[in-house]
């Protein structure tokens, strides 16, 4: 077992110290483009404060033959963009394909000095995250960077989720998890063919009435993806770093989408991927929480003093517990206000009434 002393300790001579700690910074929506394309190209200075993150991705729905054309695009679009507080991740090819070593290389040497984020999909285990690690280290300390590249990884075999908790303490340079419903569908053998959201054939069905099997039976559909995405968060959280939903394939189901989202919010994620501009306005209304919530979270921390002991607040029971509960939400509230001005005067807004 490696010496603890050593998990901070840069694996190259030369490269930055590692991070202590993750710094929360939002991330509501992970925006994908495609950086050969030459058309969603030129739309990315318009994407910048659109999205908390713009993602360029090297890998899956990028065709073999364009590969080389998305990596050169990326340095270029990453050399011609201010992306102001944006931040700017990428998605590289994974780690048994033929295109990622020269992805990494290319990518830490002309724009590592701009990245925030790499992903990296398909992680089977530690060691695919303590590989990567020791290569960023020495790839790090030849571009001389001052900071470290921080790695997330894309939750999608059957292997990782069993081993999500290895993972997310593999390095000090883990920043998050996504799940990955497509690939770890297929990965597990699931039937489904849809990229994320649930299915009609998962489902509960409530007792016969009357010894009638077919009639008066309500259904429920169930979310596919919920063990995944607690174990997810519990491993996140275990570990001091962020866990996300990932994709929704369906970008006409609005509807659905927001659902998934918000599921994936009430269980503990902070984001989800949007594939469609269609999508970032949906991950924002999930992912910020709601004005009339924070105004009550607010109300809560003003009514427990010093956070001990218990009041009651409109019937409702407050104690040590619940005062953390609403911290969650305050918390997080006046970290997007910084970034999001309306949704700061919104927050505002709601908290005066509350407390007038
Ligand atoms: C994302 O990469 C997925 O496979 O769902
Ligand atoms: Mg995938």
């Amino acid at each position: 077992m490696r010496s603890p002393k050593d998990f901070f300790r840069p694996l190259a001579v030369g490269a930055p110290e590692p991070v202590r700690q993750i710094p929360f910074r939002p991330s509501r929506m992970i925006h994908f483009f495609d950086p050969g394309n030459e058309k969603m190209a030129a739309k990315v200075p318009d994407m910048v404060g659109r999205a908390d993150v713009l993602l360029g991705n090297l890998e899956d729905a990028v065709a073999a033959d364009r590969k080389e054309a998305a990596r050169a695009g990326l340095v270029r679009i990453v050399r011609d963009t201010d992306f102001a507080d944006t931040q700017l991740w990428t998605r590289v090819n994974s780690l048994d394909s033929p295109w990622v070593l020269d992805d990494l290389l290319t990518l830490v040497s002309e724009i590592g000095d701009r990245l925030d984020v790499i992903m990296i999909p398909k992680v089977e285990g530690p060691e695919d995250i303590h590989y990567v690690d020791r290569l960023l280290a020495q790839l790090e300390a030849r571009a001389k960077l001052e900071r470290p590249l921080l790695v997330h990884a894309i939750l999608e075999t059957a292997s990782g989720v069993a081993r999500v908790e290895e993972i997310a303490l593999a390095s000090p340079r883990m920043q998050g998890i996504s799940l990955g419903p497509a690939d770890l569908a297929a990965n597990r053998r699931m039937k489904t063919t849809r990229v994320g959201g649930g299915h009609p054939g998962y489902l509960v069905r409530t007792d016969p009435v009357s010894g009638d099997l077919n009639e008066g039976r309500t259904t429920y559909q169930q979310d596919l993806w919920h063990y995944t995405v607690a174990r997810m968060v519990d491993a996140c959280v275990a570990a001091g770093i962020l866990p996300y939903y990932g994709p929704f394939g369906d970008i006409r189901d609005t509807v659905a989408c927001e659902d998934q989202f918000r599921n994936a919010y009430l269980l503990g994620c902070v984001g989800a991927w949007s594939l469609h501009p269609a999508q970032i306005a949906i991950a924002r209304k999930v992912f910020s929480p709601d004005p009339a919530e924070v105004a009550w979270a607010r109300r809560v921390i003003a009514a427990m003093g010093d956070g001990t002991g218990a009041v009651m607040l409109d019937g409702k029971m407050q104690d040590d517990a619940t005062v953390k509960q609403c911290q969650v939400v305050a918390e997080l509230a006046d970290e997007l206000a910084k970034r999001d001005p309306d949704l700061a005067s919104a927050y505002d807004r709601a908290t005066k009434e509350a407390l007038a």
